[in-house]
């Protein structure tokens, strides 16, 4: 393989997430989240029992960390706000929370890294869940002021915002398929979780656009949206019924944000197929004005894995309700087998060319692209550096196929490993470790650099793979 160039200017950074970094569970005024509720109430559900309490310690490690990002090379980096820890019950701003952020970005720009703020990642207060989360309209306004009080706060200090990172998930994992707390299986409620999110995704936008106006943030400010976009796909030859599941996936899980950001509303053809099968969207009056709203600045492409689909074998599931696709295994597909994550690089090409195909205008990042593998002890060499060559091959792969997308014309600036540091993944913890970086969960959560970090650091230095 020669060398890969990536244009000068193309920058390298990282993805993580407020809480599955911070840990600091509870303190300082922080509330309970949707993650502390399910990890008190079932911590068996959780790999080796470890819940959302430690995270990989970031609240106490931010500048080691910061520093570490220097030292590679790095631009900048992506964290969430927690809306737990920045707001009280009241919706008032929890002065000690709001502390924490504003010396993370201090530390931050003592390094010269730019920060990346997104305000949700999956991450409801406990005390909205109970009001309904997602299904409820009032939250869908508490998640705007919110926003307008972030906006407010840091609006100085942070140029890059985004609204919501991987909006898809909640709907899907805890509303659709019943894998995360609360566990419901119900399409029809999934679907209006997802609605109401595109109008929470859309208000922000508008606060975000009148804090702007009114001076109260930097004017040169931008703010988009980032999503897990799946390219998908189907079999050789397929039928008729093969290529409706492809429409209706890629309708739901990609179109739907991408038609909302790039132009303001949501895909027509997808409302109306819902609308044939029975699923009703509580849509409301001025819903539409709201949607417009949410065209944005540029956009985050989160890459781990495509989606393949076949026709639905049954029509309707055990409650009748509509069933648009069935997964599709490929028999070519290479796998990682710790995260059940099919890799396939050339996916980042196919779907960055459709983003310069189908929405022209629209500037986009890769903001996450990782790979999580289990025991990673086993790969340490006699220093005790872990020797992640797996790791090294995913990014180089991934990389090549971005140089590509960007040679034909597609508009992506610059790319987030996720993550910098092993981090806490959900009720998989810390099974699957994704880091650059080694979080030593026995050894006082202490930082050690892979081989992968040295190698992403050859990279930064002149943006090309060697
Ligand atoms: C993305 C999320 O879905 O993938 C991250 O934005 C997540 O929060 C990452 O950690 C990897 O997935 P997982 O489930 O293995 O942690």
């Amino acid at each position: 393989m020669g060398k890969i160039k990536l244009p000068k200017d193309f920058f390298f950074g990282a993805a993580m997430s407020g809480p599955q970094t911070e840990g600091a569970y509870k303190k300082d005024g922080k509330l309970e989240n949707i993650w502390d509720t399910w990890s008190d109430l079932a911590i068996e559900d959780f790999y080796n029992r470890v819940g959302s309490y430690v995270g990989n310690d970031f609240y106490h490690r931010y500048e080691e960390d910061i520093r570490l990002m220097k030292s590679l090379g790095l631009k900048s980096f992506r964290t969430s706000i927690q809306w737990s820890r920045l707001l009280d019950q009241d919706g008032k701003l929890n002065q000690e929370g709001a502390a924490f952020y504003h010396k993370v970005f201090e530390t931050a720009k003592k390094y010269d890294i730019e920060v990346f703020i997104n305000l949700y990642h999956f991450d409801m207060p406990a005390y909205l869940f109970r009001r309904g989360g997602w299904e409820s309209r009032e939250v869908v306004e508490a998640y705007a002021h919110y926003a307008k009080v972030a906006f407010e706060t840091f609006g100085k200090e942070i140029k890059y915002w985004f609204t919501f990172n991987e909006p898809i998930v909640e709907p899907e994992q805890r509303y659709r398929d019943g894998l995360w707390y609360p566990f419901i299986k119900d399409i029809q409620r999934s679907l209006n979780t997802q609605y109401n999110i595109a109008l929470a995704h859309s208000l922000a936008v508008g606060e975000f656009r009148k804090a702007q106006a009114a001076g109260t943030m930097r004017s040169d400010g931008k703010i988009g949206l980032i999503n897990c976009f799946a390219p998908p796909y189907t079999k050789d030859n397929p039928s008729e019924a093969d290529l409706e599941a492809v429409r209706m996936t890629d309708g739901m899980h990609n179109r739907w944000w991408l038609d909302l950001v790039a132009e303001g509303h949501l895909p027509e053809d997808v409302l109306t197929t819902l609308e044939e099968k029975g699923v009703v969207i509580d849509k409301h009056p001025g819903d539409e004005a709201i949607l417009k709203e949410g065209v944005v600045d540029w956009l985050g492409f989160n890459y781990y894995q495509p989606t393949r689909v076949q026709a639905p074998a049954k029509p309707v599931d055990a409650n009748g309700l509509p069933v648009f696709a069935d997964p599709y295994i490929w028999p070519e597909r290479k796998m990682n087998v710790y995260r059940g994550w099919e890799i396939y690089p050339k996916g980042i090409y196919d779907f960055g060319l459709k983003l310069k195909n189908d929405y022209p205008g629209l500037k986009f990042y890769i903001s996450e692209n990782g790979m999580g593998v289990e025991h990673e002890d086993r790969f340490k060499n006699e220093a005790g550096e872990i020797q992640d060559d797996y790791r090294i091959e995913f990014i180089r792969d991934h990389l090549t196929w971005i140089a590509k997308a960007i040679e034909e014309g597609a508009n992506c600036v610059g790319y987030h490993y996720w993550g910098l540091i092993d981090n806490w993944s959900w009720n998989n913890a810390f099974k699957n470790r994704y880091g650059l970086i080694e979080v030593g969960l026995m050894d006082d959560y202490n930082r050690h650099l892979k081989k992968s970090a040295h190698w992403l650091k050859t990279v930064t230095e002149n943006n090309e793979i060697i």
